[in-house]
């Protein structure tokens, strides 16, 4: 996508489709009537337009204003978390129209203009016929001389968040393990001072790295564990990123129904949020020291599956009953806790997972759930995602809780109770961080949703990688 300022009038602009705020109750709607016709705002009210934020009319243009197509763009009260609902919308608006070129008038800051422009405009349409797939914005115009305007950040934190989504929206026949692993090494390993590594079946075995292969000896597709590393030389901080990689959770022996599991290749968005934050932050080149592992496997059911009733020895000494397949997550991410605080000088960790159903439950689809006793991390994790216009909501981190997950035959088992599942999830991973200060981020509601809503397109939104980045930035 290109990026140009201008100041000249919008309506003046030749493109594909022209975007006009218009706010709550038509506010400002007759400033076009001129150009569109004195009857705009009757029209508008009569199409059941009323301008509140992330709504949207097409119009035509006709000739009268030098664009094809007049997006009349709904802008509420106007304050930012409106105009960027606004721009995400005008992005989905864009698409459906299959307009390359668009001007846009609404008057927000240009970073988040582009990048809500782009996550709103992408759509995963690589499975369709040519004949249905829409063109992506390549041109956009935004109104003002864009000083201070860093489009080209906004544009590498835009690119990494689609690269992310199209990640967890591939198929698990298409993105398996080893091909997470190699679009690793072709992502990330393409940046200058990253170095990439990935743990084949029999590294992993000779690593005792018994989460990953318990989880992933069910599926004819190899586990792996990937990581990845940049050592910039003026590193302010030294951070762990640690994802959850199940390329498919059909839950293994503790299987899901149908329903459940037909949207499960969108296990891995733990991984697919860590590496997309790891590439944008080399990319930026944020002055900060970063690792980042990936568990990668596939929970299915076979009869080499791992087993309920199961003990597994972690390499940290913690023995683990299994009471439930299905809560593998943990598993996978028990091992690359432990990797990730033997690097030598990391003091900050963060994990994403699409870990629980429970935390759909808590805070549903516009929140990930944040837990941590870090009070400091919590602050500024909470600042980054209200930046990035991404919604955090910190759960507890109950430590009376630890003694749900207490087992008859090991240390720990694998599932607590009923209760407060995305709670007892992440105290079952905090028994695998030693040394770093941690954070555990439940992604399980907010990086795919199975419909489409006002902000994104059906399937992964790509969600919380902006955050993630702010975040690395805010140590930077
Ligand atoms: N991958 C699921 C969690 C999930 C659910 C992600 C819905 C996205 C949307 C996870 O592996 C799982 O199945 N968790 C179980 C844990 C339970 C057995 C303790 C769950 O949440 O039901
Ligand atoms: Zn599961
Ligand atoms: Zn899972």
């Amino acid at each position: 996508m290109n990026v140009t300022f201008s100041s000249a009038e919008p309506l003046s602009l030749a493109a594909d489709a022209v975007a006009l705020p218009v706010g709550k109750d038509l506010a400002g709607i007759e400033a076009y009537e001129s150009a569109l016709g004195a009857g705009l705002a009757d029209f508008a009210k009569s199409a059941g337009f009323s301008g509140s934020a992330g709504t949207a009319l097409i119009l035509p243009s006709l000739g009268r204003v030098a664009a094809s197509t007049v997006i009349l763009a709904g802008v509420g009260e106007a304050h930012v978390g409106d105009l960027r609902k606004a721009a995400l919308k005008v992005g989905r608006e864009a698409r459906a129209l299959g307009a390359a070129s668009l001007v846009s008038a609404l008057e927000l800051d240009g970073q988040v203009a582009i990048e809500a422009l782009s996550a709103g405009n992408y759509t995963f349409d690589r499975y369709k016929k040519e004949d249905d797939r829409k063109a992506a914005l390549t041109d956009v115009t935004l109104p003002g001389d864009g000083s201070g305007v860093d489009a080209g950040a906004a544009l590498v934190r835009a690119k990494w968040q689609s690269l992310a989504r199209d990640l967890v929206n591939l198929p698990a026949a298409d993105l398996y393990p080893e091909s997470l692993a190699q679009w690793t090494r072709d992502h990330l390993g393409a940046l200058e001072g990253v170095e990439v590594e990935v743990w084949d079946e029999d590294e992993l075995a000779a690593r005792n790295c018994v989460g990953i292969i318990a989880v992933g000896q069910g599926s004819v597709r190899q586990p792996r564990l990937i990581r990845a590393t940049y050592r910039p030389e003026n590193a302010k901080d030294h951070i762990a990123l640690v994802g959850k990689g199940v390329t498919f959770d059909a839950g293994g022996l503790s299987l899901k129904p149908s329903p459940y599991m037909q949207t499960m290749r969108c296990d891995m968005g733990g991984s697919a949020t860590v590496l997309a934050a790891f590439g944008a932050a080399v990319e930026l080149g944020l002055p900060v020291a970063l690792d980042v592992f990936v568990g990668a496997a596939e929970n299915m059911v076979d009869g080499n599956s791992f087993k309920l009733g199961d003990v597994l020895t972690y390499n940290n000494g913690v023995t683990v009953e299994i009471h439930n397949t299905d809560a593998e997550g943990r598993l996978v991410l028990a091992d690359c806790l432990i990797e990730a605080c033997k690097v030598e000088g990391v003091n900050h960790l963060v994990d994403a997972a699409t870990l629980t159903g429970a935390c759909v439950i808590a805070v549903g689809p516009d929140f990930t759930a944040l837990f941590t006793d870090d009070d400091t991390m919590a602050t500024d994790m909470m600042a980054a995602a209200e930046a990035a216009g991404e919604g955090y909501w910190r759960l507890p981190l109950h430590a009376a809780y630890k003694s749900m997950l207490k087992a008859d035959w090991a240390q720990i088992k694998n599932v607590g109770g009923r209760d407060a599942g995305a709670t007892t999830a992440a105290l079952f991973l905090q028994h695998f961080v030693d040394g770093p200060a941690w954070a555990h981020l439940d992604i399980a509601g907010s990086s795919f949703h199975e419909k489409g809503g006002n902000a994104y397109a059906a399937g992964a939104t790509g969600e919380p990688v902006r955050s993630v980045i702010n975040w690395i930035a805010s140590k930077a």
